[in-house]
């Protein structure tokens, strides 16, 4: 186990000519951060920080990141070696527990999640009672929220371990069973119900298209992994943020699935695809594109490109890339589209506007090449991203739940009016 965080030196802070000392906690990367939790008591100050682009939220030991040279590490483990050589649940076991399994804890692992899988027939009948037009993640999001319905128990999560891994287990294995519902319910197909003998992705692949290809599932397996977890991101931070109120893990979990949603977030993925269609339906003006994200008055942006924390390559980026040929020659696939990614990730690499600012390409700018060529159409790419970041957003619910972490809630800086008095509607 690593070194805990160290408490080894302070900062002074000079507030109207009175001098402060505040705590410094070193994180094992020798990463510094000013502890201010009694700086207001002291001093009336609160710190302002809108987007939390300086503020660490918490401490945490799951995931680490160093933005400048494109690393990322679970548990300590290299993602380019977890993405070659383990599977998906692996990572999840890794994730929750903090070591990777042996042979048997992987197999008592799957054994759980197996005995979890399953869900009331009302799930469909909920599926189908919404709109057609009904978003892939909205549908989503409400079987997520329903399921403390059917599995009443989970309003313990909190208070319960017991419930709580059951609660864990359930999501698990049953993620996969409401993607493949949603896909089906989009394209007015019969459901497929779960079948335990076959693998995690496979079982998928089998609800979702009635078959599973090896190749295939060997690749959605990889892009499981490389979405698992990514730190203090919008929807980890909303699991955390919103379980901080002690509410049962599956309302915890429909909020971040809702906080994925956006296309600034994972909403890109779909941002992506749809963008590279419209290049391609526009003539294949790469540079017409570039010079429109340039453009502070167009509102457009390259989707895929930018991260808060990277400022070099997204390493997840790298391994997908790498993957899209691999993938696409599997299925004897040729699509148009790879080669507009990639003209407009050369010019956007080589133009001013975005290596000044260290914008590259991030999760989302390969991935939707890889779900299409897979199948998955593009308004359910989001669902496929949630899947995968699923265990992600348990592992940082249940470090939150057992660091007895205190509710979330900022404080502001209000600029409104000053207290004035109430004017009858009929003076106004
Ligand atoms: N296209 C054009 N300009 C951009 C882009 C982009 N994709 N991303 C950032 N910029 C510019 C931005 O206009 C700003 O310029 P200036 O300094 O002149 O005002 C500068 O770069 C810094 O951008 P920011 O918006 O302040 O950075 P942020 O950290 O608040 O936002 C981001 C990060 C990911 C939201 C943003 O880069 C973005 O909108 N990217 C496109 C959406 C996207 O691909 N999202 C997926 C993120 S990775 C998957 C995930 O974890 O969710």
């Amino acid at each position: 186990m690593p070194e805990p965080t160290k408490i080894s030196e302070t900062v002074s802070i000079n507030i109207d000519g009175q001098s402060y000392e505040l705590p410094v906690v070193t994180g094992t990367y020798e990463e510094k951060g000013i502890d201010i939790t009694k700086l207001r008591s002291q001093t009336k100050y609160v710190t302002l920080d809108t987007g939390y682009k300086n503020t660490g939220a918490t401490k945490s030991s799951i995931t680490y990141i160093d933005g400048e040279n494109g690393v990322l590490l679970h548990r300590g483990y290299p993602i380019e070696q977890l993405a070659e050589h383990a599977e998906f649940l692996e990572i999840c076991y890794l994730l929750f527990i903090g070591e990777l399994p042996n042979k048997e804890q992987l197999d008592n692992f799957k054994a759980e999640i197996k005995a979890h899988m399953g869900l009331p027939e009302n799930v469909k009948h909920i599926l189908n009672a919404l709109p057609d037009e009904t978003h892939p993640m909205g549908m989503l999001s409400t079987v997520l929220s329903a399921m403390t319905g059917f599995f009443p128990d989970s309003l313990d999560s909190w208070t319960d371990e017991k419930v709580r891994w059951a609660s864990i287990y359930r999501l698990l294995a049953n993620m996969p069973v409401l993607a493949a519902y949603i896909y089906r319910r989009q394209k007015k197909l019969d459901y497929i119900d779960p079948d335990p003998s076959l693998s995690y992705v496979g079982n998928f692949l089998n609800m979702t298209f009635g078959n599973q290809d090896e190749k295939v599932a060997e690749a959605l397996d990889t892009l499981l992994i490389l979405h698992a977890d990514h730190e203090q991101n919008c929807s980890a931070s909303t699991a955390r943020f919103v379980g901080s109120s002690h509410v049962n893990l599956f309302a915890a979990i429909a909020a971040a699935n809702n906080a994925l949603w956006g296309p600034l977030h994972g909403g890109a993925n779909q941002k992506v695809l749809e963008m590279l269609q419209g290049i391609q339906d526009d003539g294949g003006d790469v540079a017409k594109y570039i010079n429109k994200a340039k453009d502070k008055a167009d509102p457009f942006r390259l989707m895929g490109f930018g991260h808060r924390v990277y400022k070099n390559y997204d390493p997840r980026a790298k391994v997908i890339k790498k993957y899209v040929q691999v993938v696409l020659d599997q299925l004897n696939i040729d699509d148009p589209m790879v080669e507009i990614a990639k003209g407009l990730e050369n010019a956007a690499l080589e133009d001013e506007y975005f290596s000044s600012r260290k914008l590259f390409p991030n999760v989302d700018f390969y991935s939707g090449i890889i779900y299409r060529a897979l199948g998955i159409p593009v308004n359910m790419f989001t669902v496929m991203f949630a899947l995968g970041r699923l265990p992600g957003w348990m592992a940082q619910w249940k470090e939150m739940r057992e660091g007895k972490e205190p509710i979330g809630r900022p404080r502001q800086i209000y600029t409104g009016y000053t207290k004035r008095d109430y004017i009858d509607i009929e003076s106004r």
